[in-house]
């Protein structure tokens, strides 16, 4: 058993292996959430093999690190079945993750979100993995819900998106006697990397000297920094907790306006915000209890909302 701090991180985590170090199959490796998550999975002690479609971001930054393989494979590719080894653990972040992109074209979001979960699923069912960590998001929720929601709320999605998604969540559940899983339901995910929605968008208007833009902005959400969200995969991927669900949120509701205050006041600029209608797809009010994912998981959210805009500026 190795017993590993990490530098920065929050929390000792413990890594067993069979002599050898524990490995994890990351899927979308190159994305958003892929690339914070890669690299604190190496600053704690693990072998990570980064999977992506694109993996340039990945070339630039972990190249020639010898505990991160960089493949460039499709999930839903034969290939992809040789990534994964006997008692691997696979965190399964590859997907369609926009709005509108799921909206314009379904059949891709189907393809990659539902087909892409359940081929990760029989390879890992096949290779004998250890567990399945799956990154999911609130939008599987239906809009009338019980605030805070918890996560036995009613899963009625009114996105492409979101029904991707659900329909991803139930096939890991319906294998779930054959493989153990942890299903993470991300709030707003925030951080350096996401220049789109809420906080990138607003601070890339705002670099630019352009005004930035919401929609209503009455509307709350679940604003939760990427470094946290990597803090939740990293315990899902030890907790004994498996199959289990769990929200990972900052349980704290935050105005779109709020937060374009925030992005402004952070930026220290004199633009204001230009407000256009609200539009109908977005939750009035979103916040989490995430009490089930402080109990079981032991997860703690570390960063405020201010705290993360300037971590981003830094
Ligand atoms: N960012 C958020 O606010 C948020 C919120 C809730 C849930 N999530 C979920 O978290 C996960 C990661 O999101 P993100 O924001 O990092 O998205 P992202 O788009 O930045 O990353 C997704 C990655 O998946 C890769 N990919 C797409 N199709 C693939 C395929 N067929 N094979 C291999 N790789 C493929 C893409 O190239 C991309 O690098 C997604 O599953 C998303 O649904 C994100």
């Amino acid at each position: 058993m190795a017993l590993v701090t990490s530098s920065h991180a929050y929390y000792t985590l413990k890594i067993m292996g069979d002599g050898g170090e524990m490995r994890v199959v990351v899927t979308g490796a190159n994305g958003f959430v892929g690339l914070h998550t890669v690299r604190e999975l190496l600053n704690v002690g693990y072998d990570v093999i980064a999977v992506d479609i694109v993996t340039s971001k990945l070339q630039t930054l972990f190249r020639g690190n010898e505990h991160c393989k960089i493949h460039t494979a499709n999930i839903l590719d034969e290939d992809f079945e040789s990534l994964i080894e006997e008692g691997d653990k696979v965190l399964h972040l590859a997907a369609v993750p926009r709005f509108a992109e799921a909206r314009e074209n379904p059949q891709k979001a189907v393809k990659v979100n539902v087909e892409g979960t359940l081929n990760v699923i029989q390879i890992c069912i096949r290779k004998k993995a250890e567990r399945l960590v799956y990154s999911s998001t609130g939008s599987v929720y239906s809009r009338n819900v019980p605030i805070p929601i918890r996560e036995d709320a009613a899963r009625e999605p009114d996105s492409v998106y979101g029904l991707t998604k659900k329909q991803a969540e139930d096939w890991i559940i319906f294998y779930s006697n054959r493989l153990p899983y942890v299903i993470l339901r991300y709030g707003y995910v925030y951080g350096k990397g996401k220049d789109w929605g809420a906080v990138g968008a607003f601070l890339k208007r705002l670099k630019e000297g352009k005004r930035p833009v919401i929609f209503g902005g009455k509307q709350t959400n679940d604003f939760i920094y990427v470094k946290d969200i990597v803090q939740a995969n990293l315990l899902a991927l030890e907790t004994s907790y498996v199959r289990n669900t769990f929200n990972i949120g900052s349980a704290r509701a935050t105005s779109i306006k709020d937060v374009c205050e925030l992005c402004i006041k952070a930026m220290k600029s004199d633009l204001t915000m230009e407000i256009k209608p609200a539009r109908a797809f977005d939750f009035p009010v979103f916040v989490y209890d995430i009490s089930k994912a402080q109990t079981l998981l032991g997860f703690e959210p570390k960063w405020n909302l201010s705290d993360g805009i300037e971590d981003i500026l830094k």
